[in-house]
């Protein structure tokens, strides 16, 4: 996360002190730099040089109007799980035929409103919904470009909630039988059979899975295609991990013992290893990248309410809590957490948790942190993929506020919610 880094003692978001923005826009707040989302967004799509492809940013990661904005500058499609978030890119200015809808559980209403819209492709999970699909798109006169998403049953070996491409996950088409579903779904008058998707998983930080992945996939294209039916676009998903551990170092933080494991190879390398395999296809690629686009983006910033010892645990007591950031509570993943000023002094190991009414309420456990008091800044780091998306009103909390920063540039790109807004 280049553009989050100490001057001196100070964080700074690209040329401005965090501090500084949280004194002016209040705590929480969710906090992004523009550069960082255009240099990531960049690398991984300038990977692709004199390819035929399409970046589709997983708008589940994040869905800020702004940034979306900022995505379709550069050049990127959009990969949507529904059509709430089809509505957000088409407002936000992505093409239709630059979207494609992922997910099992796509409803009829969505169905009819991305083929309204003509996106790019859904991809689809089961042979149930393509048999859905094509009656309404029999109904409503129009063809559906679909791609099948197939599990290909490999080990991403990253959290259990966050993988996909096992056989015992919810997700795609077995592959061993993906042959036969693809010869049912070629065999539909409203469907145009356009491509295979594919995605294993999020936070996935070896490139072996991909690799393998990638091997499966180009096979089938090979079988369909000596069957008669003519793949175009391998749609080879997300899951791109990043490095959560020692993202920002200072020889006055506590740096955490990591192995070779948890650190994320550079965004380009994950296409770079199975780009070759892929091309040899001869089709079009789409790839959804989410996490490795926005992660470190974003930053969480809050304040200390309290310091609290029983006894037994010390608590860090801050005023975000687990509905404005979940990973933690919900997948024990690790973020990052420095002062926004370091000073010299004593470290302490503390439990970092928030308001909510929950044990679950916690961003850190255990965890040795430079000695904060009442009213000190921390940021909580690389939260900007599925942080301010995975919010909720919990506890009645209003939504918090997220702000960008371009240089020394600071504007809102969404308001802080206000206590009369609950509802
Ligand atoms: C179908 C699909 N595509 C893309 C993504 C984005 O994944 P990531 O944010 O890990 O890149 C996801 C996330 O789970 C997904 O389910």
């Amino acid at each position: 996360m280049k553009h989050f880094h100490f001057r001196e003692n100070e964080l700074y978001c690209e040329d401005t002190p965090v501090a500084e923005i949280a004194q002016e826009f209040g705590t929480p707040l969710y906090l992004y730099s523009r550069q960082q989302l255009v240099d990531n967004f960049r690398s991984i799509d300038g990977a692709f040089a004199g390819v035929d492809h399409t970046t589709c940013y997983a708008l589940k990661a994040n869905s800020n109007h702004e940034l979306l904005k900022i995505l379709v500058a550069e050049g990127a499609g959009a990969d949507a799980v529904s059509a709430g978030e089809i509505h957000l890119a088409l407002k936000a200015g992505f093409a239709p035929s630059t979207i494609t809808f992922a997910g099992v559980g796509k409803q009829d209403a969505e169905i009819e409103f991305a083929l309204k819209h003509d996106i790019f492709a859904f991809n689809v999970e089961s042979t149930e919904e393509l048999a859905v699909i094509d009656a309404i798109a029999g109904r409503m006169g129009r063809k559906a470009r679909i791609a099948l998403r197939v599990n290909p049953d490999i080990d991403a070996s990253t959290h259990p909630y966050i993988s996909t491409g096992l056989k015992s996950n919810k997700f795609g088409i077995d592959i061993a039988v993906a042959a036969e579903v693809f010869t049912y779904a070629h065999s539909l008058p409203n469907l145009h059979v356009d491509g295979i998707h594919t995605h294993i998983g999020s936070q996935i930080l070896k490139l072996d899975p991909f690799v393998q992945t990638a091997q499966k996939v180009v096979k089938l294209v090979a079988d369909l295609r000596a069957s008669g039916i003519n793949i175009q676009h391998i749609d080879f998903g997300g899951g791109y991990g990043v490095t959560y551990k020692n993202a920002v170092k200072h020889p006055l933080l506590p740096s955490e013992e990591t192995t070779a494991a948890d650190e994320a190879p550079m965004n380009g390398e994950f296409i770079g290893a199975v780009l070759p395999i892929l091309r040899s296809a001869g089709c079009k690629i789409v790839i959804e990248p989410g996490r490795s686009i926005v992660a470190n983006t974003g930053i969480l910033v809050t304040k200390v309410l309290y310091r609290k010892d029983n006894g037994v645990k010390k608590f860090v007591i801050v005023d975000a809590g687990m509905n404005d950031l979940i990973r933690p509570s919900l997948y024990q993943a690790y973020h990052q957490i420095v002062p926004l000023t370091l000073k010299e002094g004593e470290r302490e190991s503390v439990d970092v948790v928030g308001p909510v009414c929950e044990t679950g309420d916690f961003f850190a456990r255990e965890r040795t942190l430079p000695y904060v008091h009442r009213g000190d800044m921390l940021a909580i780091l690389t939260a900007g993929a599925y942080g301010f998306s995975f919010t909720s009103h919990y506890n009645a909390r209003p939504a918090l506020a997220e702000v960008l920063v371009n240089g020394d540039k600071v504007r809102v790109i969404r308001e802080r919610e206000k206590i009369e807004d609950i509802k």
